[in-house]
């Protein structure tokens, strides 16, 4: 059975990026999948703290508090959705500070070749949803900078990317984008 985890990062249940992430995982579970959901939000943890325990004494965080599972989730799924909305021209804080702690699924040593080693079993796809206020020639950098470092972990990584949207409208229509990503859904799972 297809297994797939939503790692959501806005602070809102029912806004862009979690309807759109919502269509994915909707889809999959309609199909047979086996869906997981974590939203960021309601959960206690703290940013990377640049220890390094992880890439000197483990192969895992050392901190142990509610992200610890969502990394642990992120080996054993066959496709991560990981969705944010674009605050300050980045992903949210919430999603950013989980984001950093993915660096402890990565073995790095520097003077080993190659110097990066995921830590995520190979085969698996990563779906980056992000959505923004802004019209569509603007932030274009951050689907493209999460993607890169999402290939890093070795991920297949399709981007889902809604612009043109208005603040403080959670609720407004984006069945389009959610078409485009169930049919990736139907692509990837059927
Ligand atoms: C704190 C904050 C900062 C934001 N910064 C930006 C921004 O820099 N550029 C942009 O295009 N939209 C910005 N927005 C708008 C959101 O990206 C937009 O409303 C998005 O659709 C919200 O996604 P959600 O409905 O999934 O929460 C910001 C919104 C908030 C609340």
């Amino acid at each position: 059975m297809t297994k797939v985890i939503s790692i959501l990062g806005s602070p809102r249940k029912k806004g862009t990026s979690a309807r759109i992430a919502g269509a994915f995982t909707d889809t999959a579970q309609s199909l047979g999948a086996e869906v997981e959901k974590f939203y960021l939000n309601g959960m206690t943890y703290r940013g990377c703290q640049a220890c390094e325990t992880c890439h000197s004494k483990t192969d895992k965080c050392v901190l142990n508090d509610d992200v610890t599972a969502v990394l642990e989730a992120i080996k054993e799924a066959d496709i991560a959705v990981f969705s944010s909305p674009v605050y300050y021209g980045d992903t949210s804080g919430q999603f950013k500070l989980f984001y950093d702690r993915m660096y402890s699924l990565l073995d790095i040593n520097v003077t080993r070749d190659p110097a990066i080693i995921s830590r995520v079993p190979k085969g698996k796809t990563a779906i980056f949803v992000v959505t923004q206020g802004d019209i569509n020639e603007i932030f274009r950098d951050v689907p493209e900078r999460y993607k890169m470092f999402l290939e890093v972990y070795g991920f297949d990584v399709k981007v889902v990317r809604r612009t043109d949207l208005i603040e403080g409208v959670p609720d407004q229509d984006v069945s389009d984008s959610q078409a485009e990503i169930a049919a990736l859904a139907k692509e990837l799972i059927a």
